[in-house]
């Protein structure tokens, strides 16, 4: 039996709920329908009643994920937790992520708790420097990725020619289940390619309900659709002809995609969507620890904690810590242990937190997310387990910053909540923060991967720690990573700075790549590592 407080539940018993859960997120550039599509998802499970109740952009339809002041002034969604829903037998864990480029280290640490990823390209818009960043990420983190391409109900490109583009600029081969009949904004329905009928879309009020649907054989296709019936039958010929058929392990190995074509405004194409991520998207797998054994899914309760988030509820200002559960079974009220402390606490407050909905959760097994609400001590990265052996699962990985800034405190009276707020903001990883034996406690380096992160850490400090901050921009463009002994030999000086992670990293800043070849030259016995996106 696997304990967990007064639930009993077998191994078995665990086993057969994670292999009902697909836990996956939806990622893209931004705009091209993210927020349209997990509400879609949504309503097709029935979950909310109303579109718009997840969250939306400032105005759209009248409901704002409103926690934070500055989403709701900026339009912009910060916060990520997930969606659960049922789907038939399935479970669904949807995880949300920020719609917002300069949030992009927030959905790679997202990425580091599901199974399978949806990538939403806009029709029209094709591949986005965010899609290319976000679908590299994919491949070397092995995430089966399935690509929607959405709002073909608008003018946009040719579908042959977004399927090279897939090949060609990432090296991806895409496998389309459905293809469209109908042109981009003349979008009648989709070939179904594994089994050759069409299926006809219609439109219903707003969209805001499931598309209505009816399936055709193909010689109903061809009288009905004339050429642009047999158009869709001479192009899926040709992805036959070039490798697109269908093929799991290549799914599965993150080397070739399934493509879907519909319209998430209107519906069309998400029952699709959501048919085949039941279907073929991975369940949840035993996860590595950091000797790189398998943690078997049915041993005792186990997670790691991919997300922090303070303030999520204005009127509380409380602290909420998503973690990914990996094993066994989790029950409210039981006791775990966090391994970086090895400090055991009580989870009383667990909820479920997607958008405004928040509800209290019993019981949750390998796939799903739980939200520890003031467990103040857990950060970003760390292993929760119950009972002896212990277990310990990877850090999260940290990512290449591109902006930098020190941080001051404006009032130097509030010095003791500055250093409060920042020791907060860095626990969260709202921003990294970087420290020098020469810049002092007093005056630490931030580094984000888009700006924006610099304004929300101020915010925050601001706001929450009464203590505003002083941001001086500094100028570096290009970080490499040091190793200790590197670290050694190489010290500031014209055009560089070497500053020390949290997690002990040494890391050189340079302001651009001809300060990067004077120190390769100084030094030729220094290695200089790039930080890959993602990978690092
Ligand atoms: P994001 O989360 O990825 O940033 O995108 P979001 O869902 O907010 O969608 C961006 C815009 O694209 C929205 O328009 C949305 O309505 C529109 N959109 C999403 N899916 C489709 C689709 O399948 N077809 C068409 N034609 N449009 C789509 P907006 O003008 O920003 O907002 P709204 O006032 O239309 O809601």
């Amino acid at each position: 039996m696997i304990t967990a407080g007064p639930l009993a539940v077998s191994p078995a018993d665990v086993l057969r709920e994670a292999d009902r859960r697909r836990t996956f997120a939806v990622i893209s550039h931004p705009d091209a329908g993210k927020s349209t599509l997990t509400e879609a998802l949504a309503l097709h499970a029935q979950v909310i009643s109303e579109a718009g109740a997840v969250h939306g952009k400032s105005g759209r339809r009248g409901v704002v994920s409103d926690w934070m002041e500055m989403e709701k002034a900026r339009g912009i969604s910060i916060t990520s937790a997930a969606l659960q829903f049922a789907y038939g037998d399935a479970v669904v864990n949807l995880l949300d992520t920020p719609g917002h480029a300069d949030f992009s280290e927030d959905t790679y640490r997202v990425l580091a708790a599901v199974d399978s990823a949806v990538m939403l390209l806009d029709a029209a818009r094709g591949l986005e420097p965010q899609t290319l960043k976000l679908f590299d990420v994919c491949r070397h983190r092995g995430i089966p990725v399935i690509t929607f391409v959405n709002k073909w109900d608008r003018p946009g490109r040719d579908a042959l020619a977004l399927c090279d583009e897939l090949v060609e600029r990432i090296g991806l081969q895409p496998m389309p289940l459905t293809w469209p009949v109908g042109d981009a904004g003349h979008f009648r329905g989709v070939l179904d390619r594994r089994d050759g009928h069409f299926v006809r879309y219609r439109r219903t009020a707003g969209g805001a309900t499931a598309a209505g649907e009816e399936r055709f054989g193909p010689q109903v296709a061809e009288a009905e659709e004339g050429t642009e019936w047999t158009r869709a039958v001479e192009e899926a010929d040709l992805l036959a002809a070039s490798g697109g058929d269908f093929d799991l392990e290549r799914f599965l190995d993150a080397s070739a995609t399934p493509v879907l074509f519909g319209s998430a405004v209107l519906n069309f194409g998400v029952r699709h969507l959501l048919d085949l991520l039941v279907e073929l998207a991975p369940r949840p797998t035993p996860r590595l620890d950091v000797q790189a054994r398998p943690r078997a899914l049915d041993a005792q309760f186990s997670a790691f904690v991919f997300k922090v988030q303070t303030g999520m509820d204005p009127s509380h200002r409380d602290q909420v810590a998503f973690a990914r559960v990996c094993s066994g079974v989790f029950e409210r009220g039981m006791v775990v242990t966090n391994a970086t402390t090895g400090k055991p606490f009580a989870t009383k407050y667990v909820q479920q937190v997607f958008g405004q909905q928040r509800s209290t959760l019993d019981t949750a097994y390998p796939g799903d997310v739980i939200g520890l609400v003031n467990a103040t001590a857990l950060r970003v990265g760390d292993t929760l387990h119950v009972e002896k052996p212990a277990v310990r699962f990877p850090g999260l990985p940290s990512f290449a910053p591109a902006h930098f800034a020190v941080a001051r405190p404006a009032d130097l009276s509030r010095s003791k909540q500055f250093r409060k707020g920042i020791e907060q903001l860095e626990s969260e990883g709202v921003v990294q923060v970087l420290r020098s034996p020469r810049r002092g406690d007093g005056a630490p380096v931030f580094a984000a991967v888009g700006p924006m992160q610099f304004e929300v850490a101020a915010h925050r400090l601001d706001a929450e720690f009464k203590s505003p901050v002083r941001l001086e921009r500094l100028p570096y463009t290009v970080v490499r990573r040091l190793d200790d002994l590197a670290h050694r030999a190489v010290v500031d000086s014209r055009g560089n700075e070497v500053l020390t992670r949290a997690d002990g990293v040494h890391l050189a800043l340079f302001t651009d790549s001809t300060a990067l070849a004077v120190m390769r030259r100084l030094h030729p016995e220094v290695s200089l590592e790039p930080l890959v996106a993602g990978t690092d």
